[in-house]
């Protein structure tokens, strides 16, 4: 059990536990999101299922008193496994790590076979966190997909709140990552013209707020809603922030190229991110990915942070997450700043 009130993100969520609801399962527990999710939930009285595809001494010892459910989502079978007597599930899968041409393919088909079994089992709703973007406008292959993985979860019976998040700042979250490895490996930047899109990167948080947040407020169910941080933000100014924090000197200068094709190569050799997860961040960051609507606002009024502060606490958090994430941290002890 968590017992450090102080450390958990959602300590000053407005919406009140509901743990009478009954069995919740999370997907993705092994993930970024999903293991900062799992904590969150039992501490609020959940019961608590998850959905992994290998168990290990080591959850059993971190959440003993959750269910664990091993199971691929690829397997009609395990998922009709973990979704029997569930009142609500969280979808936090995708499968990126495969790779370009191959991930879509995987990811569509579980969540195919998500919505059948969830629909065969009768459950009552599904959370589903994915990412923003506008589908008009040239998605990379990635938000698209996140975005057909939305609709697919849709198209039954059971009804689909959806989340939409562009990067997720948190210590372990990819992006993040990505971001602080290449200001650490990179004393000169030639930047393409992309570098100037804009982002609305929001918080671990407060993504994991509203994860909690809209299952606690009967009426988001079945809707969708973007969420962002409270500052619209470019590429090149998040590397300058991410500079400054860091405190090193780094010098920035016009590229020619623009192919975020071969940026995307580049980066995966700076970063211990895996490099198909890599190559496809860096794709999407052409894709401008804001909030379009603040209807999530109606619903719940949460303290979002600005970018600089969720990456003071992510930097802040780094030795705590080593763990959970398996991500190296470098981050000097001189910068320990609490907010
Ligand atoms: N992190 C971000 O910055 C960010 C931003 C916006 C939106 N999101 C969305 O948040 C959600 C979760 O992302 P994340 O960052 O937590 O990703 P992650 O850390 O890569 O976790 C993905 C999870 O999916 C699981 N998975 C993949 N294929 C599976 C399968 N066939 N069956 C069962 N489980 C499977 C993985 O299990 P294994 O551990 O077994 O591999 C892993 O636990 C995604 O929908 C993502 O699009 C994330």
């Amino acid at each position: 059990m968590v017992s450090n009130l102080n450390n958990l993100l959602c300590s000053d969520l407005p919406t009140k536990p509901q743990p009478e609801l009954g069995k919740i399962l999370v997907t993705g527990a092994n993930g970024y999101i999903g293991g900062r999710l799992v904590p969150e939930l039992i501490e609020r009285g959940y019961q608590l299922r998850i959905l992994v595809r290998k168990e290990s001494p080591e959850l059993k010892a971190r959440w003993p008193d959750v269910e664990i459910s091993v199971g691929d989502a690829l397997n009609t079978a395990d998922l009709l496994k973990a979704l029997k007597g569930i009142h609500t599930a969280y979808y936090l899968i995708h499968s990126l790590l495969l790779g370009k041409n191959k991930f879509e393919k995987v990811d569509i088909k579980a969540a195919t076979n998500f919505r059948i079994a969830a629909e065969k089992q009768n459950i009552t709703r599904i959370i589903y966190l994915g990412g923003l973007g506008n589908t008009n406008k040239g998605l990379s292959s990635h938000l698209e997909n996140r975005i057909k993985v939305a609709q697919e979860l849709s198209n039954g019976t059971i009804p689909v709140t959806v989340l939409r998040a562009a990067m997720i700042i948190g210590s372990g979250s990819a992006s993040f990552e990505i971001l602080k490895n290449l200001v650490e490996n990179t004393p000169i930047f030639i930047l393409p013209k992309w570098a100037r899109t804009q982002s609305q990167p929001i918080s671990i948080r407060g993504v994991i707020q509203y994860l909690v947040g809209t299952m606690e407020i009967d009426e988001t169910t079945g809707k969708e809603f973007d969420i962002g941080g409270n500052e619209i933000i470019t590429y090149q100014k998040m590397l300058r922030v991410m500079s400054d924090l860091l405190g090193k000197k780094r010098y920035y200068f016009r590229g020619l190229v623009n192919s975020t094709s071969i940026y995307g190569f580049i980066a995966s050799l700076l970063t211990h991110v895996p490099s198909p997860l890599t190559r496809a961040l860096l794709v999407s960051c052409k894709n401008e990915v804001l909030c379009q609507n603040g209807d999530i606002k109606k619903y719940l009024n949460i303290k979002l942070l600005s970018f600089k502060e969720a990456l003071i606490r992510a930097l802040t958090n780094e030795g705590k997450d080593t763990k959970s994430t398996g991500y190296q941290n470098t981050f000097p002890q001189t910068h320990k700043i609490a907010i």
